[in-house]
């Protein structure tokens, strides 16, 4: 009796009392946390870059809208709704069903992505530190981008750098919601906004900031390929961390009190505000200094560092673009750390401090392939990717969106519709027919789109 009570209580500390965001800013800033990552500041601009410049934005804009807001809301109800993880949310709402492999599928998703995205967060530590110790300086583009190549190929070194931010994570995610990410989340959003602020002010004096903007700004639809519409979608889930539970988890330490669709609002409009504005820093700066944005993914580590010496103080800046990479890369990385965390945590007998140690070993042996695909297995490919390509290509354009499509049609299908309103708790005259409208949305509208992009992708 007393061991089954014990149990019992024991089951009750990991599913009920699993902490809270303390503060309404602190939701904010956590879930901005894990929104704002490389996907704007690495990812966005060469996406853009690749796929001609302001076209590109407008579909990406489009995609926000239709997709991005409704499915950030959708997540958000699963979560704040169950006050679980992301599998044990599907299992407490429909349990008997098979939803529940959609939380799998997010967990499997939040691995794979850490998997690559370590690597990366790695070697924008190492670019920070080279950055501060004054080496970013006095070669050419080729040089610079030699010595990438070097370092990416090398077989241990960027690992080190990946340990260490996996280790960074580790630390926060092991001190809880509010003791760990929340606190984080406080410190590191205001400064990466100070920084970028700062940036994106200088970026206006640059030589060539008007066609740097006008690239950005103006649409030359002739550029725009039809693939780039499904790698618009791809971003936007990416860049909002949509489609694989990890805006589930966090909101099931929301309290009752936060408002889910203004809270979506102003994620997602920060979100694309902060992509648009390292896109602003990036083209004025390339374009000046004789350069061309369509690198592709090294961009920010081969095209940069040569920008950067050209300007006055160019130290400086340097030191200031990657200290802001990285936080807003360990911040999203923090919450993937996270979805796997809360998992394993909440589905075994190992504690928080555990579980999280546990995942850290589990993504540097994937971060080993991963980092090695630059240089000792490069030959291994797949498609004509290599394996860090694959698990971009295979998370970001097809385990993302198929898992917002599932979620986009269990909310809106199978969810009961009470549900659903009293976590939106809107206050309007009008409020059961914006309900209805957004039901909609999730019923035909998110699920059609992602299935025509998909099908147009494999047909097209
Ligand atoms: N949204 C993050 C970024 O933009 C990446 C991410 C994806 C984080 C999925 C968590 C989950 O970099």
């Amino acid at each position: 009796m007393l061991y089954l009570r014990f149990k019992i209580q024991n089951y009750n500390m990991a599913t009920e009392n699993r902490g809270n965001f303390s503060s309404k800013i602190g939701v904010i800033l956590a879930t901005v946390g894990t929104a704002v990552g490389l996907g704007n500041v690495w990812r966005f601009p060469y996406v853009v870059g690749d796929n001609g410049g302001g076209a590109f934005l407008l579909v990406y804009v489009g995609a926000l809208l239709l997709l991005g807001i409704p499915g950030v809301i959708a997540e958000f109800i699963i979560g704040r709704h169950s006050h679980a993880n992301a599998v044990d949310s599907f299992k407490k709402i429909a349990p008997g069903t098979k939803w529940h492999w959609i939380g799998y599928s997010g967990v499997l998703a939040g691995f794979l992505i850490m998997g690559y995205y370590a690597v990366v967060v790695g070697w924008t530590l190492e670019y920070l530190v080279q950055a501060c110790l004054g080496n970013l300086s006095g070669l050419t583009t080729e040089q610079y981008g030699e010595m990438f190549n070097q370092f990416a190929a090398h077989p241990f070194l960027p690992l080190i750098w990946t340990l260490i931010a996996m280790l960074v994570s580790t630390f926060v995610v092991a001190r809880g919601v509010s003791g760990g990410i929340e606190k984080a989340s406080n410190v590191l959003m205001p400064t990466f906004f100070i920084i970028i602020l700062i940036m994106v002010g200088h970026s206006f004096f640059l030589p060539a900031a008007k066609e740097g903007m006008l690239y950005l700004f103006t649409p030359n639809f002739s550029e725009l390929k039809p693939v780039a519409i499904l790698i618009a979608i791809g971003q936007t889930f990416f860049s909002l961390s949509l489609g694989m539970g990890c805006l589930i988890t966090y909101s099931s330490y929301f309290k009752k009190d936060v408002k889910l669709p203004k809270t979506a609002a102003q994620v997602v409009s920060i979100d694309a505000m902060v992509a648009v504005l390292s896109a602003m820093i990036i083209f004025p700066a390339v374009f000046s200094f004789g350069m061309q944005p369509e690198q592709g993914p090294s961009l920010v580590f081969k095209v940069l560092p040569n920008v950067f010496q050209q300007m006055p103080v160019g130290t400086l800046w340097g030191i200031l673009f990657y200290a802001l990479l990285f936080i807003a890369a360990i911040t999203s990385l923090i919450s993937l750390h996270e979805v796997v965390t809360a998992y394993l945590h909440e589905n075994s007998s190992l504690n928080r401090r555990k579980s999280a140690y546990l995942v850290t070993f589990l993504v540097m042996v994937l971060a080993v392939f991963a980092s090695l695909s630059f240089g000792e297995l490069s030959h291994i490919t797949l498609f004509g990717k290599t394996i860090f390509d694959l698990l971009d290509f295979f998370t970001a354009s097809i385990l993302l969106p198929v898992g917002g499509f599932f979620i986009s049609i269990f909310v809106g299908w199978y969810l009961d519709k009470r549900i659903i309103a009293a976590e939106l708790r809107i206050k309007h005259p009008k409020a059961h027919l914006i309900i209805k409208g957004y039901i909609f949305m999730l019923r035909v509208i998110v699920p059609t789109c992602i299935f025509a992009v998909f099908l147009y992708s494999i047909l097209g």
